[in-house]
């Protein structure tokens, strides 16, 4: 057994007061360093515990390990509070465009009008996609999902500016971070235009970015496009609430990817991978395809119920966070935005009637306040994108799209950090120790009717 001790619980974030471990099986005892970040939590520095002890640790699903420093996004999981370089997340999506945000995400700072003009400029420079570009969506099937067409479309970017994606050039790597941002909407509203069979409608220059967005999304060649500012607005709200969430799944996928020096363009279409999962950004979809399933006001208790039974896989979507264990602050902003939203398109949806019921009745249930368990960001966003007129298939793709800067905020602030090296986590080794090659006439039979599935851990 090891023993951990705090050896003084300073304050500061000097490595001079740190931690003993002390060896039970040996007897030895190792100082670690400790580190405390501006706010949050002490952290014991382990990075060098390996080379010095030959001792490795166990945290699978990272929750107690931190694997960089950040100076992005700060959350405190038990007061619901999320901050981006300093600012609160419901100030921000009150006061803020989704512009302010990407500059404030990327540069640290709030832009002067100046500062804003150029950077609004220069996202309007980069919208369009490439003709060869365009020719990649004729490729997929119409039915596909537009998360699939998005990871390989992006993906694909890194074929179109091989030239201009020289990591270790500043100017290179701002071109490519605006250029990505630019692109996202475009990229997700063709994959929509594609599964339609609708022409794709060109980005147009004289719309903000959220405004774009709906224009390309929604917008009919044959007719022309009113911007509803309600709908701008919610757009731009949404995308505010998505942009940054300091080392979640997705980021820190792309974190890994980008730690091998990967373009930026393949690191993003592997965050977009990783955020396509029902756990992570998949979550919005399900909540819809859950309220679907639940039907009615009656039917709740028996899901409520089901989400308690540890023999049943179901879960309530669009409840729990691996952080947060109070309410999730964007989901205050998402409710408030999802009743102005449905109020001013003048929408009863019977799914919101039994969102708001299923809320209260699970914030009352004793399982989900033991756990703390509160509604997430995806359990509202889901509802607004579905009263916006978006395909439930295409909500994973709004989060992708206000997901991007966060994702190249972090892949930008790792390439400058000197204690940056490429990621390789290490493991916990349970599988056979060295043995014997078995020739083939050696190695009895197998009952073919068996088949494949207990390979894959189902019962023989
Ligand atoms: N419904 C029912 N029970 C739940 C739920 C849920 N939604 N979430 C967690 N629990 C239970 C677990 O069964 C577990 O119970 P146990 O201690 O008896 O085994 C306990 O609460 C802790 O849950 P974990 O899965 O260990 O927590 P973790 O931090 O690993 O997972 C996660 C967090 C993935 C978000 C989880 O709460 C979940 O699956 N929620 C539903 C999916 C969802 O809404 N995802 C969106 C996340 S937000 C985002 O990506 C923007």
């Amino acid at each position: 057994m090891l023993v951990i001790e705090a050896q003084n619980m300073a304050k500061s974030d000097s490595n001079e007061d740190g931690f003993t471990i002390t060896d039970n099986k040996t007897g030895k005892s190792y100082d670690l360093p400790s580190r405390t970040g501006r706010m949050g939590n002490r952290l014991i520095d382990i990075s060098k515990l390996y080379p010095q002890t030959g001792i490795l640790t166990y945290d699978p699903g990272f929750s107690s390990t931190a694997a960089c420093k950040s100076s992005i996004t700060h959350i405190d999981g038990n007061k619901g509070v999320l901050l981006h370089r300093g600012y609160a997340i419901d100030e921000l999506a009150m006061n803020s465009d989704y512009m302010e945000v990407c500059y404030l995400l990327l540069y640290g700072e709030l832009p002067t009008p100046e500062q804003k003009e150029d950077f609004d400029n220069d996202i309007k420079n980069h919208t369009l996609l490439h003709e060869q570009l365009i020719r990649f969506y004729s490729g997929f099937m119409r039915s596909a999902h537009p998360m699939a067409v998005m990871v390989g479309v992006v993906g694909a970017l890194s074929a179109f500016y091989h030239d201009q994606m020289d990591i270790t050039d500043i100017d290179e790597r701002r071109l490519a971070a605006h250029r990505i941002i630019a692109k996202m909407p475009t990229i997700g509203a063709y994959a929509y235009k594609y599964s339609l069979g609708m022409a794709f409608p060109m980005p147009r220059n004289q719309y903000t970015y959220s405004e774009n967005l709906l224009q390309m999304m929604f917008s009919n060649p044959a007719e022309d496009y009113e911007i509803n500012p309600v709908l701008a607005r919610a757009i731009d709200r949404l995308l505010i609430l998505h942009a940054d969430h300091e080392q979640n799944a997705s980021t820190s996928t792309v974190r890994l990817a980008g730690s091998s020096g990967a373009n930026p363009y393949a690191c993003v279409a592997s965050g977009i991978a990783s955020l396509w999962g029902p756990a992570h950004g998949g979550a919005n979809e399900a909540v819809l395809k859950m309220l679907g399933e639940i039907g009615s006001v009656k039917n709740i208790q028996k899901y409520v119920k089901k989400a308690q039974d540890p023999d049943d896989p179901f879960r309530l979507m669009g409840f729990g966070h691996r952080v947060y264990k109070s309410y999730d602050p964007r989901a205050t902003v998402m409710r408030e935005s999802c009743h102005e939203v449905l109020q001013v398109l003048g929408i009863k949806d019977p799914k919101l009637e039994l969102a708001m019921e299923l809320e209260q009745i699970a914030l009352n249930d004793p399982y989900f306040v033991d756990k703390k368990l509160y509604p997430n960001v995806d359990f509202y966003s889901g509802i607004i994108m579905s009263a916006l007129g978006f395909p439930t298939s295409m909500f994973t793709v709004m989060f992708a799209i206000g997901r991007t800067v966060g994702w190249i905020s972090h892949w930008k602030e790792m390439l400058v950090d000197d204690e940056h090296r490429i990621g390789r986590p290490r493991q916990l080794y349970l599988g056979e120790e060295k043995r014997p090659y078995v020739p083939m006439d050696k190695r009895g039979h197998t009952d073919k009717k068996t088949g494949w599935s207990w390979l894959w851990g189902g019962k023989r």
